[in-house]
């Protein structure tokens, strides 16, 4: 059971939390269920992560969606999953931004259906002014994709090879406009990273918890948070004693 300190927001909270929402398969399975219920059982708890985030005054939270590697998916699931995106996007922007949450793309739009590239812009632009949370959705995403893509961009600056910095990298990414995750979450048990923020993540405290990610809520999140706070207490003392 929880303690009672562990159900307060602690005084420590990640400024970034990136989550990898892994584990709809498995919960849909375990109810006899098929897959995309999982998805869509999945995208409801989306929408208690993001309020919980703006309660406990996370600023910014990156979440997986999809990779690039998912389109190798089955037919029915990647068709499902594109319906289940567009349907997301017309429920839940009005609530997004009366949250006060700005969405922001990150991965590469190329590839994406005109109709989809459409509701993200719009989804950009309607809530381009919040401030409360920075929502980074990485969609059609692959962390060495995006570093290709950083060094590419940095070549046709004519930028020479000597010149390069980690910064100009960094400056480079989709996440340019985040800081670095301080928190990475990935749920239901699995340890990998898959292709998500490797660049980004080189300071970054993970945690798995066991839960698959449609019961991942309020809670759970809470409890991640009271995590980082005791591992972030210990990275104190350590500077401290320097
Ligand atoms: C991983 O579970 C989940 C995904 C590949 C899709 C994640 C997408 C959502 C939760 C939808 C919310 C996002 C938006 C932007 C609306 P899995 O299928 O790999 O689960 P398994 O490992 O149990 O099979």
């Amino acid at each position: 059971m929880t303690s009672k300190i562990e159900q307060e927001i602690p005084e420590v909270v990640p400024t970034h939390v990136a989550i990898i929402m892994d584990g709809n398969g498995r919960w849909a399975k375990s109810r006899g269920l098929p897959r995309l219920a999982g998805h869509k059982a999945g995208t409801e708890n989306l929408r208690r992560i993001i309020e919980a985030s703006v309660e406990f005054g996370i600023k910014y939270l990156t979440i997986y969606a999809f990779s690039t590697e998912n389109w190798g998916r089955p037919e029915d699931e990647v068709s499902g999953l594109m319906k289940l995106f567009d349907d997301v996007f017309n429920r839940e922007l009005a609530e997004l931004h009366k949250q006060g949450a700005r969405l922001i793309h990150i991965g590469r739009l190329e590839g994406v259906s005109q109709s989809m590239k459409d509701k993200i812009k719009n989804g950009e632009e309607i809530t381009k002014e919040n401030k409360k949370l920075i929502l980074n959705v990485a969609f059609n995403y692959g962390s060495r994709d995006e570093i290709l893509n950083a060094v590419q961009n940095i070549m046709k600056k004519g930028i020479e090879a000597e010149d390069v910095t980690q910064e100009m990298i960094g400056e480079n990414l989709f996440t340019s406009h985040s800081p670095d995750p301080d928190l990475i979450i990935r749920t239901s048990g699995e340890k990998r990273i898959s292709n998500f923020l490797l660049w980004q993540s080189a300071y970054s405290e993970w945690y798995f918890p066991e839960i698959l990610w449609p019961d991942f809520g309020r809670e759970a999140l809470l409890e991640a948070i009271h995590e980082f706070a005791r591992r972030e207490r210990r990275f104190g003392k350590v500077e401290a004693s320097r």
